[in-house]
């Protein structure tokens, strides 16, 4: 397809290209895995940010095709396309946020740490291409288990000495919007105005929402704290067992994808008061990463809050998560080291 390179070439324009040589102001942000289920959306709906200059589209199949697509939409954010691990690096150079949806999704039966294998090393690709290209750039991890491939990145940063912890986030705002979405629902509240944290990490019991602060301030009943809480954190198998076979959630996550991207592009921008729960490198509890509330700047995470006080039903559930998450981190941290 005709590219802006092409038509400048071709047509000896100059101009056709100014915007996307950074002429414009805006942000350059690049999507590893373009070309998948949540890449696709993803790419779509980041082509409509007007935060955003330059968007990279990078796969290892398809890419061309996404971006030709893609590039027709009357936005103002210039596309281009890179496809293979020759283009990797091409695709990062000075980007200012990398999102990494790139990997294998589950089927039914799997759960997220049966990816492992698989996607600890497309991951660790990724990230040692990151931390060559543009060390400084905000990453957002989609790739499962995020419990395990948020530590893996770190690990990749540090062995060559570029990891900033402001930087490297777990995106675990599905379950926030589903969080919010099942709540809104039984309250009769629209899910707009719900804020319901969730803490811990993204898989299973590590998924905790923390009902008792649920924003507008709700009161449950035991059984509905039962069901919201079984419901939040098998949102995931729920879409993986009604999509039988064709993979996980990509539309809702292409949506919470884009919702945390544009958080951290307004927090690039200076905007105050951009707070929102991921999965970071942290000291809220004695393990290494937690997902929990924190508030994004300039610099990527520039506060994490404390969990705040929690009911004995969330104390109980914090000891379960922190068990499980502790395996999900070290097994990231020796995949990397060994
Ligand atoms: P998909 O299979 O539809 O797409 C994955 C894409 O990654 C494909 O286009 C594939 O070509 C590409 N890819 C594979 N190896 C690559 C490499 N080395 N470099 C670049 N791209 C590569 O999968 P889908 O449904 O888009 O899911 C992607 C990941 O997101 C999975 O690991 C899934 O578990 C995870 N996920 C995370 C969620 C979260 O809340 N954090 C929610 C839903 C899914």
């Amino acid at each position: 397809p005709p590219n802006l390179q092409m038509l400048e070439e071709d047509l000896g324009l100059e101009r056709v290209n100014c915007r996307a040589k950074g002429a414009s102001s805006g942000f350059k942000v690049a999507i590893l895995g373009a070309a998948g289920g949540i890449g696709q959306p993803l790419a779509m709906l980041m082509k409509m940010n007007p935060l955003v200059s330059l968007l990279h589209l990078y796969d290892v199949v398809n890419a061309p095709g996404v971006t030709a697509d893609i590039s027709h939409m009357d936005t103002s954010a210039v596309v281009r396309g890179f496809l293979g691990q020759q283009q990797l690096e091409d695709a990062l150079i000075g980007m200012d946020l990398v999102i990494i949806p790139a990997g294998v999704p589950r089927k039914p039966g799997m759960t997220r740490d049966d990816l492992f294998n698989i996607n600890a090393g497309i991951v660790k690709t990724l990230c040692e291409a990151i931390a060559k290209c543009c060390p400084k750039a905000i990453v957002n991890i989609i790739s499962n288990p995020v419990n395990s491939t948020v530590p893996i990145a770190a690990e990749v940063f540090k062995k060559v000495g570029v990891f900033d912890p402001k930087r490297v986030l777990g995106v675990t705002m599905l379950d926030v919007v589903r969080a919010n979405t099942f709540v809104a629902e039984i309250m009769g509240l629209d899910p707009r105005e719900v804020d319901v944290p969730v803490v811990g990490g993204h898989a299973g019991v590590t998924i905790l929402p923390l009902l008792s602060q649920v924003k507008p301030s709700c009161s449950f009943t035991q059984k509905e704290i039962d069901y919201l809480t079984d419901r939040i954190q098998n949102g995931g198998t729920e879409v993986v067992e009604a999509k039988a076979g064709a993979g996980s959630a990509t539309l809702s996550m292409a949506y919470a994808a884009v919702k945390f991207a544009d958080a951290c592009l307004r927090a690039l921008r200076g905007d105050p008061a951009v707070v929102h729960c991921a999965y970071v490198a942290s000291e809220v509890t004695e393990l290494p990463f937690f997902a929990s509330k924190v508030r994004l700047g300039r610099n990527g995470v520039e506060e994490i809050y404390p969990l705040g006080p929690l009911n004995e039903y969330e104390r109980a559930g914090l000891e379960k998560a922190k068990k499980e998450l502790a395996g999900s981190i070290q097994k990231g941290v020796s995949f990397v080291k060994k």
